[in-house]
Order: structure tokens, then sequence, then C-alpha cells
């Protein structure tokens, strides 16, 4: 067997299962999740209908660039949403099918890293889990940047030293991020691209809660908004990873795409062609529909504003928490051990959060997740509710 298999961390929800399971909850109270990250609100009933209508296309092979026609419309998504000038995004050179970002994300960690080069993988702490597996099954280091309440919640990348970037083949960004929902600032992108220029790594934006925002007048920017700004059309060592699955609640159709550098992605495209992940046609056809529509993705950020409204009002008197700038979580400082704070959660409330140390990593001693908790706001709207209000009598009975 592969070697670095030993070298994969047990997921946080089987952390999260053995901290739990002989545990048993108040007997009176249904169980709310707020633990995972899933997408819970109606599947827009065009895209369903749009999947129901292509259902012949069975019978057809898929090719690993995917259709043209798809990759046009998330072209033309980037250029509305992204501000990237008309005719920088080259259907055919810089936009690729994917099969949502989880596997995107893994696979283009294995087309990038050389192993040969004792390279690290740099990415923030805490962090999606699936950057750590996938750089340690390249054969490259996890190298995690702190991210701390004292910098907006993002990596304090002044502090890296040179040799950290020397040794950097990719690095990962996740704006807004998961699970802290704080975004990557424009300055920051810019000046992470000229350390990118300066020491030859790619740079991989995590971008799949990019349309989970408050301000419907200011969407978040993005890095191909950053390379928009510096006139940088070859998108030179960026990526973008963008899905259906938050922006559109489909989760279940498994489809996103990745953007960017076209001398990056001629490469990962070969990789995918012998890594055998080509996307079905109907829904790459399902898809068109679903980049091609912004009502439903509007009514979507309506439904979590109103979420983080009632609950923040519940909450915030008890409880150390911030409305992030974007995603669907909710990245609040609890009195003492955040994993005995969610054991004991659950067994009075019979409510389901996260320890933030299940999902950061100790590095010189400190846990960036230590004495936090993760709420994901993805139950419907009276759960919400009810959940944060068990919280605030739990909190207050201590
Ligand atoms: C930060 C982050 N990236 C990527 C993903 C994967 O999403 P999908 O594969 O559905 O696009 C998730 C899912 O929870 C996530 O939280």
């Amino acid at each position: 067997m592969n070697h670095a298999l030993t070298q994969l961390q047990p997921y946080p929800f089987e952390k999260l299962r053995a901290l739990l399971g002989s545990v048993t909850p108040a007997a009176d109270k249904r169980a709310i999740a707020l633990s995972i990250g899933e997408p819970k609100h109606e599947s827009p009933a065009f895209v369903a209908k749009a999947l129901a209508d292509n259902l012949d296309k069975l019978a057809v092979y898929p090719s690993t660039l995917g259709l043209p026609a798809l990759r046009q419309a998330i072209g033309q998504w980037c250029e509305r949403r992204f501000k990237v000038p008309a005719g920088w995004l080259d259907a055919e050179r810089h936009i690729l099918p994917v099969n949502g970002t989880r596997e995107a994300l893994f696979a283009f960690t294995q087309a990038v890293v050389n192993r040969a080069d004792d390279g690290l993988v740099v990415s923030p702490n805490p962090f999606y889990q699936i950057y750590e597996g996938a750089a340690l099954l390249a054969g490259a280091t996890p190298h995690y940047l702190p991210c701390l309440e004292s910098n907006g919640f993002n990596p304090d990348f002044d502090a890296v030293p040179a040799e950290v970037w020397k040794r950097c083949q990719i690095l990962f960004l996740c704006s807004p991020g998961n699970p802290t929902g704080a975004l990557v600032p424009m300055d920051t992108l810019k000046k992470l691209i000229a350390l990118a220029d300066e020491h030859d790594f790619v740079i991989a934006s995590d971008e799949c809660y990019s349309e989970l925002y408050f301000d419907e007048d200011a969407p978040p920017p993005g890095l191909l908004t950053a390379c928009a700004e510096l006139g940088r059309s070859d998108f030179a060592r960026c990526v973008v990873f963008h899905s259906l699955s938050k922006r559109s609640n489909l989760p279940g159709l498994r489809s996103g795409f990745v953007a960017g550098d076209a001398s990056i992605i001629k490469p990962f495209l070969l990789y995918r062609t012998y890594h055998g992940c080509a996307m079905p046609v109907q829904t790459q056809l399902a898809s068109i529909a679903a980049w091609n529509d912004e009502t439903h993705v509007r009514a979507n950020r309506d439904q979590y504003r109103a979420k983080y409204d009632a609950v923040l009002d519940i909450l915030q008197p008890v409880l150390d928490v911030k409305r992030p700038d974007g995603s669907f979580y909710l990245w609040a400082k609890v009195p003492g051990c955040d994993a005995d704070f969610t054991r004991d959660l659950f067994e009075d409330q019979h409510v389901t959060v996260v320890p933030g140390s299940y999902l950061s990593r100790e590095v010189d001693g400190v846990n960036p997740g230590a004495g936090r908790v993760r709420m994901a706001l993805v139950a419907p709207l009276a759960e919400c509710i009810e959940a944060a209000e068990r919280i605030r009598t739990f909190l207050q009975a201590r």
C-alpha cells in the first residue's frame, strides 16, 4: 500500500463521533446539527429539470475538457462576477469543469506538486482538510499559517519567512474561509501574486463560498479580480476553484470549475484525462442553467442573511461571536475547552457543533482553533433559532 496513506489525519467528523459516541443527549430535545457544512436550502427546480430533460445523455461518454457551452457560460459568469475584462478568459484554455471543488483541490495538488523538490504546500490553519491530505499524498509537506482574530482571521503573510516561500509549491487560500468566514483582502491578494512571481509558486484560491455574502452591492472580490486589477491577462500562477454546491444548493450535483493560468490548466487537463473524472453531459447541461441564473443565488443569500440576523441577536449577548465576511459559518469563541463545550452542549441540549481544534493543527504549541467552535447555519431558520436559544440556555446555566 501507499505508505503516505498512514500520514492522513482522521476527518474532523470521525473525531467528533469519537467525542460524542458515549454521550447520551437530553431525551426530550430533538437533535439539531450545526456541525455538517452541507447546504440544506432547496435546489433550484429549473436545474433539476435540465438534468431530467437530458437523461438521454447517459448513453454518451463525456470528455474531460467538457462542453464548449459550459466553459463559455462559466467564462461569462467570471466576467460578470469578478470583473474580468471580456476576452481575457478563453474558454478553450483557461477553464475546466470539475466534479465539485473537493476532488479538484485534491487532483490539482497531485498534478502541480513536484515530488523531487522537497516542496511545501502552504495553507491557512484552520483549514479544509483536503488541502492537507492532498499535499501528503502528493509527497509534499503541509505548512500551516495560523489565522488569528488579531489578524482578522487571515494568515499573517508578512510574517512568513522567505525560506518557506522558496520551498512553497502551492499556496492555498480559502476566501471566504471555512471555518472563519474571513475574506482575503484585495491588497493581500496582490501582494501574494507578487510573492508567487518572486518565488515561483502557484496560488490555488478556493472560493467555493464566494457567493454567500451579506451586502448585495459589494460582492467579495476573488483572485481573478486581483488579476484583472493588475492587468494580468494571462492569470500567471493563479487558479481559482468554484462550485455550485453552496452557491446554488446543489452539493449532490457535483459540479464546479477551475479557471486561471493556461500553462497550469493544460497539464492539469492531461492529469485529469488519466484520472478519469469527466463530468457527465447531463450534469454539464444542468450546470449551464445554474451558472446563467442569479435570481436563485440572491434568494439563497436572503435566507442566510435572515438566519445570521436571528441567530446573532440571540447569541451575541452571551457569546463572543461575530458576523463573518461571508460563508454560512459562525466561528464562535467559547468559554474553556472547545471539545468539552461541544460534548457538554450535545449532552445538555442535543445541539452538535464542531470543536475548532478539530479543524486546525497545533504548531509550536498553539492550536489556532482551540477555544472556538464552528456552527454551520444550514438548517431551516426555525431550527437555527431553536439551536441558538438552546445554546443561550446552556451558557446561562453555566
Ligand atoms: C473550503 C471548502 N472547499 C471545498 C469544499 C468542497 O465542496 P464541493 O466539492 O461540494 O465543491 C468544501 C465543502 O464543504 C469546503 O468547505
